[in-house]
């Protein structure tokens, strides 16, 4: 599935995508929007092209100049691209962050699909709702920032942020408006569901035991997402699950972000099961699973 992208070819009105960022390599973008691409037989590419730290207005111009249909931004440009476009919505304003860049008649809009690929992708694996839920989001970059933002704008009751760093975890829980608020483990206690938006568990081994949060805080009947994907199971992941927590990788929210992105550009419903499939397999080959 993932090669049919590759093998469609490119012809003289292929509309180009990409995805921009540093380092870019490793970028399942192209993975996941080529097999859609492939999969609804439009004649799109997207490729990953790396813009060095400092350069992406350069790259944004060159972006509008070469007619791409759009692009999606990863780190380290989200908030310089958040500066540079014509137009942002709401949230990605709210965040000064998009990782969605749709050209509109030359204009570029700015757009921020995070946020609503986690409650998407939550959706998805685990039937949840947050309306009136109770949360906690541990870490306060950029991934916590937009899941804080779209858990307090899907009506979630409290949204607690802890954060090593505690000047972070205010600015982040403002995102979720009222509802936001800096706390500590003591937190989890109550909580529906539980994020770990940390990169603790990351490109771990077998063996390796960093936790981004004690799993024994945690109960049966509460929901937990892990937004490492990389290896699809972390270690934090695999104690909840040892100890019957219902507990969910982050690859639904790279897919349903990238699902987002995909309607955007094409205006067409984004094919999950492909697109899931083809990220599947590419984190395969990379032995993440
Ligand atoms: N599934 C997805 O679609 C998706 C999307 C985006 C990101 N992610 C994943 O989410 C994770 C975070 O990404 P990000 O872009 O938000 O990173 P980031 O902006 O660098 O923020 C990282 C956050 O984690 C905290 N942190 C880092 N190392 C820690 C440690 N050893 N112990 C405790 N806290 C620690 C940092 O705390 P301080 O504030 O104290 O430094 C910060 O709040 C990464 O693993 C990334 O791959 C997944």
């Amino acid at each position: 599935m993932a090669d049919q992208g590759r093998l469609s070819g490119v012809t003289g009105t292929t509309r180009l995508t990409a995805v921009i960022g540093a380092p870019v390599a490793h970028s399942l973008s192209p993975v996941l929007m080529n097999a859609a691409f492939a999969e609804h037989g439009l004649d799109w590419m997207c490729v990953a092209l790396e813009v060095a730290d400092g350069d992406s207005v350069r790259a944004l111009d060159g972006i509008r100049a070469l007619g791409f249909a759009g692009v999606s931004v990863t780190m380290p440009h989200k908030a310089a691209v958040a500066a540079a476009v014509d137009e942002l919505t709401e949230a990605a304003r709210q965040l000064d962050a998009v990782n969605c860049v749709v050209v509109e008649g030359g204009r570029l809009i700015g757009h921020n699909t995070d946020g609503g690929g986690f409650i998407d992708g939550l959706a998805h694996d685990a039937g949840f709702d947050p309306a009136g839920c109770r949360a906690v989001v541990v870490g306060a970059g950029g991934a916590a920032r937009a899941v804080v933002h779209a858990l307090g704008a899907a009506g979630a009751a409290d949204v607690a942020v802890l954060n090593r760093t505690a000047g972070r975890a205010e600015s982040a829980a403002a995102l979720a408006g009222g509802v936001g608020r800096v706390a500590g483990p003591e937190a989890v206690a109550g909580a529906d569901l539980v994020v770990n938006a940390t990169p603790v568990g990351m490109g771990s081994e077998p063996g390796d035991e960093a936790m981004p949060l004690d799993p024994g805080l945690l109960n049966p009947g509460q929901v937990a997402v892990d937004l490492v994907y990389h290896p699809l199971t972390t270690p934090w992941l695999d104690a909840l699950r040892s100890h019957g927590i219902e507990a969910h990788h982050g690859l639904s929210m790279l897919l349903f972000q990238a699902a987002r992105a995909f309607t955007l550009w094409t205006g067409e419903e984004a094919p999950v099961a492909a697109m899931e499939s083809a990220a599947r397999a590419a984190l395969t080959a990379r032995g993440a699973d």
